[in-house]
């Protein structure tokens, strides 16, 4: 249909990777190239809204009429969110976040020793369940989920504890779908249990259907 009316809607919107800093010339990350996101974000402004987004490190250029906050790490990224979830009426959270970062960050660059290097992690804090703590009920507040065996079942434990209206699973291991492709597969997951099951479509597209879906519109 072509209902979709995002007028007057502040809609913040993560996208891409986070760099965890290993020393000063290596980080962990991910192959998340932010495509997924800068598409939800066009689109959003496209139907009318008013757009934040927050991304990681991608070779995307700035969507036009968008606000582009960029960061580099999953703190930051957190700081970000926490920044603007007040003046948010709905958040989409489709940046890969790293799960953990080196405990310790060389202060110089680490030399080449031992046939061995262990690299210590740290759990990083989770962006959505602190979004939870401080969200209020009118807020819309989606995550995605990236997982390859028992999507369903993985993604509604997420959506449960991240305590979300909507989870969107994301079955990464079919090919041609989910991480630095144009295309995507996904189930949209409401909190009230119902589930929409959408064809692989290219990100632009899906990134229509995703609001749609989530706005009710
Ligand atoms: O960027 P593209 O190349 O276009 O690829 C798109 C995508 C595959 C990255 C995207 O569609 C996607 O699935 N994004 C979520 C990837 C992910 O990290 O999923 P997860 O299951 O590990 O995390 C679940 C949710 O928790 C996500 O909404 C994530 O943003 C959030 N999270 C994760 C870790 C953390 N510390 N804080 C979080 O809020």
């Amino acid at each position: 249909n072509n209902h979709l009316n995002l007028s007057g809607k502040n809609i913040l919107i993560t996208a891409g990777p986070t760099r965890e800093a290993i020393d000063p010339v290596r980080y962990l990350t991910n192959h998340s190239s932010g495509k997924m996101g800068y598409a939800l974000a066009e689109a959003a402004v496209r139907y009318g809204a008013s757009v934040t987004l927050i991304s990681g490190p991608t070779s995307l250029d700035k969507p036009s009429g968008v606000n582009l906050i960029k960061v580099t790490n999953a703190q930051e990224m957190l700081d970000a969110v926490l920044q603007e979830l007040s003046n948010s009426d709905l958040l989409i959270k489709a940046a890969a976040v790293a799960d953990y970062r080196p405990k310790k960050v060389a202060e110089h660059k680490i030399k080449k020793h031992d046939d061995s290097l262990t690299i210590e992690l740290q759990k990083n804090t989770d962006i959505l369940t602190e979004v939870s703590k401080h969200r209020s009920a009118k807020q819309i507040i989606v995550g995605f989920a990236a997982e390859s065996e028992n999507l369903l079942v993985n993604a509604k434990k997420k959506l449960q504890t991240k305590k979300l209206d909507f989870i969107i699973a994301n079955d990464i291991s079919k090919s041609n779908s989910g991480f630095d492709v144009d295309y995507n597969q996904v189930i949209i997951c409401n909190k009230d249990g119902s589930i929409k099951e959408l064809p692989k479509l290219h990100k632009k597209q899906l990134a229509v259907e995703i609001l749609k879906e989530i706005t009710n519109s």
